[in-house]
């Protein structure tokens, strides 16, 4: 979630990098830095917090002249946010800035330390300059050391370096995380996204993956597996607002898709290969807990709904999830050894952290799962998990849900392993699970074309029901929820399995039915379910890797060996529907009416 800034030229650099890395706090902003070359000189500076606090740090500080610079500002993953640990990241003469995540980090800084170098962050991006520098001290040509680095990164990264070796150059990659070049004559600009450059360059290359090269004398030598590589420029938008959605429609959209991406970050240091580690937790603080109650609302709600079920089945833990404003008043009788979770994605809400203050006073243990650092309700917690999943800017919260459920299952697998509930194995197959979850959130544009087509004959009817069992129940509230909050159509979601005790009297064809059947868990029994409904003539559109005849519409799902991987696919499913219906209907996505972003009253 951090944010790159690079320029190459004579302008004032300084200026150039704050006020790009200005756009690109709301990206990271537990620490910010700079580094410039001019007159063969390196200067840098980095300060932890608020990108005010660089800007303070360097207020006398003034670039002249032709130069090379790179700044960035970071939302700490490896390491936690402090100078050392702020890009750009130092070598003997170079220096490099760095999104995304080099998987191989720990196996490159094993050599690297075994050939003398040392390493003085716990970040995986300072290996990137330092094997740089090794490769450039075996008597290679600057470029090639840079090239030779990026064969051996695996993961994600985008990726800037300079160096006083070439001190007229800045040489870049891309490979999974975004980065393009802005030009304006021989002025050249990098940036992780547009709007840091929107007002200063004039056209603009977005880099593939796989892509890397050198900036110099006001042109770019651009090169990918095959060799060097010619690009077209084109003309940069002028309009930062949309920029901002990086070439999305809305917010809501760009942040559905980003969530294959965030994922990656919110198991990052986390998941290991054969255990899940928490720095935030010890066995010390979940020593004695016999029982976990969840606090939330709304979608954060739903994610600890899902949560509970995965509590009790692996770690054998009674867990009770209650809506917070209830929670609040009912005067609940609270046990020292429950472990009590809040759950927000702005840590702002109101119900939610009285709640927390309540079951503080009565001597429990608290631990929030939140989205952002240094919130009251973070602050509140005795122990905290960040979601990482960035700032969310559409009202209706969707990679925040994700990122949510994630840490909830990451968290339920812990406990499990520390209570002995699961064996070896089973940490593994959940394991493998959650890293290919990455890929099971992935929009294709199949799947998008699919549901934009099918949206059209969900715009009208008296009604939704979404419908799942165990923890696709919480899924089918979710989904439902989605479709209100920016439809404006009435939806609920229900268990599949209720149905018949009362809500089946509305079924008629024009009562819409979408029914997740996964293949991994009770998949006969909402089967039954479902083919009640279709035989009183609801309209059934089924999500399932299943194919399913009764069906009216069918999306098939494809990722059906594990029952999150299963959730995750079809979230994003019902995620895609609520949009395209409410883009269909002319309604305002990021916006929706009635709704606010961070509910700070009760
Ligand atoms: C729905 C949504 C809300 C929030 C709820 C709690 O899309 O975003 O239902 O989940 O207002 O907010 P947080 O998670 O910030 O406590």
């Amino acid at each position: 979630m951090c944010g790159i800034v690079g320029y190459i030229g004579p302008k004032e650099k300084k200026e150039i990098l704050l006020d790009g890395l200005k756009e690109l706090e709301y990206r990271g902003y537990d620490s910010a830095g700079i580094a410039i070359i001019e007159k063969k000189k390196l200067n840098n500076f980095k300060a932890v917090g608020k990108l005010e606090n660089l800007a303070n740090k360097t207020k006398d500080y003034h670039s002249s002249g032709f130069g090379v610079a790179i700044g960035h500002t970071r939302w700490a993953t490896h390491g936690k946010p402090t100078e050392l640990n702020a890009h750009p990241h130092l070598g003997e003469k170079s220096f490099v800035v760095h999104n995304g995540i080099i998987e191989n980090y720990q196996e490159l800084k094993h050599k690297l330390q075994k050939s003398g170098v040392t390493f003085v962050s716990q970040t995986d991006t300072e290996t990137i300059v330092h094997l740089f520098e090794y490769y450039q001290k075996q008597n290679m040509q600057a470029f090639e050391a840079f090239k030779k680095t990026v064969d051996e990164l695996e993961g994600a990264y985008a990726t800037l370096l300079i160096s006083e070796v070439e001190p007229d150059t800045i040489f870049f990659a891309k490979n999974g995380s975004p980065m393009l070049v802005g030009f304006d004559a021989q002025d050249i600009y990098f940036a992780s996204s547009d709007t840091p450059i929107i007002g200063k360059a004039k056209e603009v290359y977005y880099l593939e993956d796989g892509e890397y090269g050198y900036a110099k004398d006001g042109v770019i030598r651009l090169y990918n597996e095959n060799g060097e590589k010619a690009f077209t420029k084109q003309p940069l938008s002028k309009d930062k607002a949309s920029a901002q959605k990086d070439g999305f429609r809305f917010f809501m959209e760009k942040e559905i898709y980003e969530q294959s991406r965030v994922m990656s970050e919110t198991m990052m240091g986390r998941v290991n290969d054969d255990s899940i580690y928490f720095e935030e937790l010890d066995s010390e603080f979940l020593k004695d807990i016999s029982a976990i109650k969840i606090c939330a609302c709304g979608t954060s709600y739903h994610s600890a709904l899902a949560s509970s079920y995965l509590f009790e089945r692996l770690a054998r833990i009674p867990c009770v999830v209650e809506i917070a404003s209830e929670f609040r008043y009912k005067e609940p009788l609270l046990d020292k050894n429950t472990l009590f979770i809040t759950i927000s994605q702005s840590g702002e809400t109101a119900d939610t952290l009285e709640a927390l203050k309540m079951a503080k006073r009565a001597g429990l243990k608290s631990l929030s799962i939140c989205n952002v650092d240094n919130s009251s309700i973070v602050r509140e917690s005795d122990k905290a998990i960040l979601t990482r999943a960035g700032i969310e800017k559409g009202v209706a919260s969707t990679k925040a849900f994700a990122t949510q459920t994630m840490v909830l299952w990451m968290l339920s697998v812990y406990m499990a392993s520390l209570k002995g509930t699961i064996s070896q194995d089973v940490v593994k197959g959940e394991i493998d699970a959650m890293i290919h979850t990455p890929k099971a959130l992935l929009v294709n544009d199949d799947l998008h074309t699919k549901i934009h087509r099918l949206s059209k004959r969900y715009l009208h009817g008296h009604g939704f029901f979404f419908i799942g069992r165990d923890i696709f129940f919480p899924l089918a509230l979710e989904g439902a929820l989605k479709l209100k909050e920016i439809s404006y159509l009435h939806a609920e979601g229900y268990p599949a399995g209720e149905m018949k005790h009362g809500p089946i009297a509305l079924a008629d064809s024009h009562l819409f039915t979408v029914a997740l059947m996964p293949r991994t868990i009770h998949y006969e029994k909402i089967k039954s379910n479902v083919e009640e409904l279709s035989a009183r003539d609801a309209t059934i559109l089924a999500i399932s890797p299943l194919p399913f005849n009764l069906a009216d519409d069918f999306v098939q799902t494809h990722y059906d060996s594990h029952p999150m991987l299963e959730f995750f696919e079809m979230m994003v499913i019902t995620q895609l529907l609520a949009l395209e219906i409410s883009v269909r209907l002319g309604n305002d996505v990021d916006m929706p009416r009635n709704l606010a972003k961070s509910v700070t009253v009760e």
